[in-house]
């Protein structure tokens, strides 16, 4: 069997053995117990299970877990919902989920957490101007499915951490 050895929430795991054909999402919830990160359509549809990837190059993207091979996270880094807080405290993308009350079920939201902080690393980067912000939370949400249909709230909850902190994220 091969094995894998990866970074998570800046911890690193292995190497540990994985059969070829096990997912990262039963890697990360059967294997490690890290049952944050949802399984959802198991398609790559909703994005429920999707992490954070961290690159070489200082950006962040998020991937899929429910049909990518644990095999193919060798060596990466990567975030999943349970490395947002630190020492207790909730990062302000997490309380402006909780003050819009943007989840029901709460399935697909570290979905929608994970896709969230990588728009504001992205805009921190990268600001841009105020009219651009709705179309581009837009973007960057969409793929993202929720069945309780919570898209306005966490559109807004984004929308209102970008404003808090506009000198950061925005021309
Ligand atoms: S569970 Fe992975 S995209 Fe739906
Ligand atoms: S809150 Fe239930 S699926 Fe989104």
């Amino acid at each position: 069997m091969p094995a894998i050895s990866l970074t998570i929430n800046g911890r690193a795991h292995g190497p540990i053995e994985v059969r070829e054909d096990l997912t990262m999402n039963d890697f990360l919830r059967e294997v490690l117990g890290m049952t944050g990160t949802k399984f959802g359509c198991g398609a790559a549809q909703c994005l429920s299970c999707a992490v954070i990837v961290d690159h070489a190059d200082g950006t962040s993207s998020t991937m899929p877990t429910c049909i990518v091979a644990a095999t193919e996270f060798d060596k990466l880094n990567i975030r999943t919902v349970e490395g947002h807080a630190k020492n207790g405290e909730l990062t302000p993308l997490q309380k402006s989920f909780i003050a819009h009350f943007a989840f029901q079920c709460g399935y697909c939201t570290p979905g929608f957490l994970n896709e969230g902080q990588v728009l504001l690393e992205r805009l921190e980067k990268s600001p841009i101007p105020r009219a651009e912000l709705e179309g581009t939370i837009a973007e960057a949400l969409d793929g993202h499915l929720c069945r309780c249909s919570g898209y306005v709230k966490y559109h807004q909850a984004v929308r209102d951490v970008v404003l808090a902190d506009a000198h950061r994220f925005l021309t």
